[in-house]
């Protein structure tokens, strides 16, 4: 109510105003013609509220598969973790065939922007128990996956390597939390030397028989749009951060938006996501959704610059 009165409004205005203007040039990166956000002094106010926090306050919750990894290289797609499997080494050509078939099936219905996550739902459950099945069937072998992502053209984001040791120094938790497959991301990370130990993976792990071949998936299956239920499984790794109460989340789905349901108790929480795809027709969903879009951005710049500010010792 004080807002009303003019001689404190104009006042507190002016301060805002400096306020802003010292992030935007703290931040410059705000500034990319890439970046688009729904409502700047919120996110302006929610960074300066996690700096006053400090890192200790902090965890940061990651997608993995077009977040961390890369969409395009030089004007081609990388692949996603399954798409990494993809590979005479592990399948055979019908088996590749047909995981294609689904992939041009699928995620156009994952990416529409005409239909609801509802509508969506069945059929990504559909996508992924196919794929499932098909690998099992393929009774991929576990000591060909660290080739198989070596031959792969899988790349995480230009500035990844900041963005992970920072993390560390900086002793905030990662958590990665992907639909994909969590033993074919554990080795893109291990492979880029940052596997390190304050990240914990959330995901869909393969469970090997003793010969070391493919013989199911362990635990709930996690699709793009069921992560909300994942988080809530996940309870006990959520609890033991419950004195990070301020969240950086990032993604590339609006499914993405529900990874930090686990979390019972938050502060402040700023979201990034990617959109890499079908821009136009998904720009007004995702800047109504995200705290801060990233469009067509291969890079860290954003995340790492939010990162360092957030992290770096309030001035005295
Ligand atoms: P993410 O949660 O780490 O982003 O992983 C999920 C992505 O994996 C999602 O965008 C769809 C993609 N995907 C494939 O590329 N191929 C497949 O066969 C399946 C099942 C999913
Ligand atoms: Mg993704």
């Amino acid at each position: 109510m004080i807002y009303h009165i003019p001689w404190i409004y104009v006042p507190v205005r002016n301060a805002l105003a400096i306020w802003h203007q010292l992030t935007r040039s703290e931040i410059p990166e705000l500034s990319k013609a890439s970046v688009l956000m729904r409502d700047r002094s919120r996110v302006e106010t929610t960074i300066q509220a996690m700096h006053r926090a400090g890192p200790d306050a902090l965890q940061v919750i990651s997608d993995f598969d077009m977040t961390l990894s890369r969409f395009a290289h030089n004007g081609k797609r990388c692949p996603t973790t399954h798409n990494i499997l993809d590979n005479g080494l592990l399948i055979n050509d019908a088996c590749k065939r047909r995981i294609r078939e689904l992939l041009n099936i699928y995620y156009p219905v994952e990416i529409d922007a005409a239909r609801t996550v509802e509508e969506k739902l069945p059929h990504m459950v559909e996508w992924w128990t196919s794929v499932h099945e098909l690998l099992i069937q393929q009774k991929i072998r576990k000591d060909l996956l660290a080739l198989a992502v070596e031959q792969s053209s899988a790349m995480l984001r230009e500035g990844y390597k900041v963005f992970f040791d920072h993390l560390r120094e900086q002793q905030v938790p990662l958590l990665i939390f992907s639909a994909g497959l969590g033993d074919i991301l554990e080795e893109v990370i291990r492979q880029n030397h940052v596997f390190h130990p304050n990240i914990h993976v959330i995901s869909n792990y393969m469970d090997f028989d003793q010969k070391g071949e493919l013989q199911a998936f362990k635990g709930q299956l996690i699709h793009t749009f069921n992560k909300r239920d994942g988080a809530l499984l996940h309870e006990a790794h959520f609890s033991k951060l419950k004195e990070r109460p301020n969240v950086l989340l990032l993604g590339d789905s609006l499914g993405d938006l529900t990874m930090a349901d686990g979390l019972a108790h938050t502060q402040h929480t700023l979201t990034i996501g990617y959109l890499n795809d079908q821009v136009e027709e998904r720009k007004e969903s995702y800047v109504n959704s995200y705290d801060i879009v990233l469009v067509k951005d291969e890079t860290m710049d954003v995340p790492n610059a939010v990162l360092n500010y957030v992290t770096a010792a309030p001035a005295k």
